[in-house]
């Protein structure tokens, strides 16, 4: 059988396609920043040309930086719209999925970003999606473990944006979960290949508490 295929676009720490690459998915991962080890290490504006079209792809995660979104929303900060290149990342995303139709497409971002692409069809917790997705399935799936699903909170240190960005492990599987359920894939068939999250590639502090969604 063959397993499905997701994209995880600025997939930074990896979070959205973890349950993916445990339970034996083709995952390829895309980031600019070279510290995330990424399977492409490019610009997404780029990963067109290096992608060749003809390979189906199952599932595309999208989480484009999110700080411009975010502070459109205070006023204390002097900016109340996000920079052409935010927008940009954006619709770079929407052009790839035009461009692979993939068979789900997921794109995350914050609150602030609904200004700019209408109302989200489903929040958990403070994580904003949009896109082609069975996400009444995917809501069921994660019921009311709230805060579960809340962003980390930590102390100052080096590493706090890419941890707080991090997609938490149990969206990663309810997604998984759900593409399977569709793809009508034998749960017999997955291998769990870690029961164990991998490794960070380069976060130091690892003390985190937990804050509602
Ligand atoms: C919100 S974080 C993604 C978090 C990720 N989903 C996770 O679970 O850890 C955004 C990521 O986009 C990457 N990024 C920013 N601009 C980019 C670009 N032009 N092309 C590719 N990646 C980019 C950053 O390096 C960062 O890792």
């Amino acid at each position: 059988m063959k397993m499905p295929v997701m994209l995880d676009l600025f997939s930074g720490l990896g979070g959205a396609s973890e349950a993916m690459r445990e339970r034996g998915w083709e995952v390829y991962t895309v980031d600019i920043d070279p510290r995330f080890h990424p399977d492409l290490l490019c610009d997404v504006r780029d990963f067109l040309k290096l992608w060749p079209k003809t390979k189906n792809v199952d599932l595309i995660w999208a989480s484009p930086p999110c700080d411009e979104f975010s502070k459109s929303e205070k006023p204390w900060f002097d900016q109340d719209r996000p920079s052409i290149e935010a927008l940009a990342l954006v619709w770079e995303t929407i052009k790839i999925v035009r461009e692979l139709n993939p068979r789900f497409w997921i794109l995350e971002n914050v609150r602030g970003a609904q200004k700019w692409l209408g109302k989200a069809p489903c929040r958990i917790g403070p994580f904003y999606l949009w896109g082609w997705f069975p996400f009444d399935e995917l809501k069921q799936m994660i019921g009311n473990e709230r805060v579960f699903f809340g962003k980390t909170q930590l102390w100052p240190h080096p590493d706090r944006k890419a941890l707080r960005a991090k997609i938490p492990y149990g969206i990663s599987l309810a997604v998984a979960l759900a593409v399977e359920r569709h793809l009508c894939i034998d749960e017999n068939f997955i291998k769990i290949r870690s029961p164990f999250q991998r490794e960070l590639p380069f976060v130091s502090n690892t003390e985190c508490v937990v804050e509602a969604g």
